[in-house]
This record gives C-alpha cells, structure tokens and sequence, in this order.
C-alpha cells in the first residue's frame, strides 16, 4: 500500500473504490467529514475517473438488537442505511450519486458495475451490514474487488480498527490514501515531535472501551488528563464510588489505586437530573442512587480550564456532558469557548461526537489557525499513543 495519492494516469477511466468516514446523524447540513474528504473526491472527478464506488458506514449495527439478517446482509438496520447520505453527496459534487441499496451477495452487484457507462458517484450500502467487514474478510474484499481497479483509503477515523474496508481489500487492489489522511498523519506527526510534556489531554464521550486503555498511557505522557462524560462516570463507577442511574461502562483496570491522581483529573462536581426530573449541581460525594451525571459542574469546569493554562499543546477527544441535550452542555460548551478564544496554545481536536459538537455550537473554530480539527476520534488517540514513546 503506498502512502500516496494515485497519479492521474491510475485514475482516468478507472473505478475507484474509495473508503470514506459518512459517520455522523448530522444529514441536513454538510459535516466537516464530507468536507475534509471533498479534496480526494474532486481530483478523482477531475482526473476523470469512471466511477467513484463509496464505501462507508453509519454506527454499529452488528451490536444493535433491532439488526436483522435479511437479504445478504447480515445486520441490515434501517436507522443505519446510508441512503440518507444520497443527496449529500449529490449537493457537495454537483453530479449524479447512485445509491446502490442491494447486497454485494446479490447477483445484481457485479453486473451493475459491468456496465459501459457508470454515474459518477455510487453509493454502497452500510458496510457494518456485513459481518466480513469487521472480521477482515479476503472473501468480501475479492467481491469488493472485482468491481473496481483501486482502492483508496479516506478514512483516517477508522484506521484505528483492522476491518475489511482499510486491511483485506488493500490485499486485494492497488491501493492509495487520501488527501485528507494524509494530512492527518503529517499534523499529528508534528504535534508528536514537538508536545513532550507540555501536552494536556481532554477525554470525554462515551466509547470508554475504545479509550480507557490509551488514557491511562497518556498519563505518563502529559501533564495532565482531564476527564469527563461518560468516561468520567465509569471510572468513578469501578471505583467504587456512587453514580446513580449515570451511564458507565466497566473498565478492567487492575489496581485503580495506582492511578496517577495528580495528573489523571475527574470530575469533582456535576450537574445532574434528580429523581423529581430537577436539575441540580452536585459536589461527588453528594451524589444519590437516583441520580443521573449529565455534564461536569463549575467547579470543574473551572479546574480543567487552569490546567489548559498550563499546556503549549491540548488534545480533545469526546463531548463532557450529554450535549444532545443544551441543558447539560455547558461544560462542553464552556471548554470550547476558552479555545474560541485562546489564539496561543496549539490545539488538536477529534471525535466524530466532538466534530458535531464544533459544528453545533462554536464552528469558527474549523477554520482557527491554531486548531487542527482531526476527523477521527478513537483513531486519533491510537495513533498518538502508538507515537508518543515511553
Ligand atoms: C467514529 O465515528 O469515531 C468513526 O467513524 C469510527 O466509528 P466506530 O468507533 O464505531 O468504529
Ligand atoms: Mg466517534
């Protein structure tokens, strides 16, 4: 696989499969993932490639309780299909997308590809909808491959996982990045060279397994980590501490008290929703088996920004709080206008939740001169703590 755009000769006439990361619940507006990605696509259209063949997913069918199997897939959730992203795609490119809502197991997947003339753009179905995709497939990746020349790789946001769509397809077609990869290795590869200790690193969101891991070696490689969210309510959870009805996940961490607490900083106060449905700030030792964490309190919110103060180079990864409702995203909120704000530290910010968040509520900081905005998340902090050496 090279580490390179494909040079116009590759690419005219061809079938470009191309892996993109459509991963958002945002279809109204255009997302700053469609936009980080429209390079490579308008080069591919410059440069006259036959078709565009988009192969992408939505969430997670394959833990999803309402996915069937049906049809040649194996999880098939229609919450999850991608044909919301039909006429996204049509507005970014201004061409014709073809929304191909079939099976590749049915037999009218490699005739339709045979055909002499092709729209610009297709569109496949939930990639997650097949149980190869996650399993790493050669199977699936050789009936991917018969219908295009090359392949690729536009998804940087996935990258942290070794599925079908970035790995076994690779083994299968010539294959290349994107613009936007790309750039993402090389601005992260800098901050890497230049963050030694002067990093501070924020976590919050939801997918704790993804991160619990990473988290703990960041300790060793910042300053400080400041945690919150969902993150913060399981870590407090497997403490032994009281969180309510809180989210949580459980995280196997051997010997909690081991942890590094002067650099490893969770939440010393909350807003929470009681019982009675009321909204109230409580400190952590206040909190009721009734109770519910739904964002960091003041008090923390206070706490996390002094110790921004101290960094050069600050990482962001996930929202603090349940943002999907405003009553509970001020803290997020309250991080992000510091940074709005703030034209001296360097910042790198990822996330498919925390890109939402940017969009949402402060999207000037997309085009900040000292921000990065990365499209990946999980991706971003695996290849960070596969860089930053002990
Ligand atoms: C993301 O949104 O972080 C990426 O699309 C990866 O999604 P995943 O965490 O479900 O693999
Ligand atoms: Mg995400």
């Amino acid at each position: 696989m090279d580490f390179k755009i494909p040079s116009a000769s590759k690419i005219r006439g061809k079938r470009v499969i191309i892996r993109l990361d459509l991963n958002t619940q945002e279809t109204d507006k255009i997302h700053y993932r469609f936009l980080a990605t429209q390079k490579t696509i308008s080069y591919l259209i410059k440069n006259k490639a036959k078709t565009i063949i988009v192969l992408a997913h939505l969430g997670r069918p394959e833990s999803d309780k309402h996915s069937v199997s049906i049809n040649g897939f194996d999880c098939y959730n229609e919450k999850m299909s991608l044909k919301i992203f039909k006429n996204v795609l049509n507005k970014l490119y201004k061409t014709k997308v073809f929304f191909f809502k079939y099976s590749i197991f049915n037999e009218k997947f490699e005739k339709y590809f045979k055909a002499k003339k092709l729209p610009k753009i297709v569109l496949l179905e939930n990639i997650r909808f097949y149980s190869g995709e996650d399993k790493n497939d050669l199977e699936l990746a050789k009936i991917l491959g018969n219908v295009g020349d090359i392949f690729i790789d536009e998804a940087f946001s996935v990258s942290h996982r070794k599925v079908m769509s970035n790995t076994a397809i690779t083994k299968i077609l010539p294959s290349f990045f994107g613009f936007n990869y790309i750039s993402e290795i090389k601005n992260l590869d800098k901050i890497v060279e230049k963050s030694k200790k002067e990093l501070v690193v924020i976590i919050g969101g939801a997918k704790i397994k993804d991160k619990a891991e990473l988290l703990l070696k960041f300790i060793d490689h910042s300053k400080f980590v400041l945690v919150g969210g969902g993150i913060a309510n399981s870590f407090i959870h497997n403490m032994g501490f009281e969180i309510g009805k809180s989210y949580y996940d459980d995280i196997s961490i051997s010997n909690f008290s081991k942890l590094n607490f002067n650099k490893l900083l969770l939440p010393i106060d909350f807003k929470i929703l009681d019982n009675a449905g009321s909204v109230k700030f409580k400190m952590n030792s206040e909190i009721e088996a009734t109770d519910k964490i739904l964002d960091i309190g003041n008090f923390t919110i206070q706490q996390f920004v002094e110790k921004i103060r101290l960094a050069k180079y600050v990482f962001w990864n996930g929202p603090l709080g349940y943002i999907e409702d405003e009553r509970f995203a001020f803290g997020t909120k309250s991080i992000l206008n510091f940074i709005k704000n703030d034209k001296k530290r360097k910042y790198v910010l990822g996330g498919g939740e925390t890109l939402d968040t940017i969009s949402q509520f402060e999207p000037s900081i997309f085009k900040q001169k000292n921000v990065f905005v990365s499209t990946g998340g999980g991706a971003m902090l695996w290849y960070l703590s596969k860089k930053i050496k002990n």
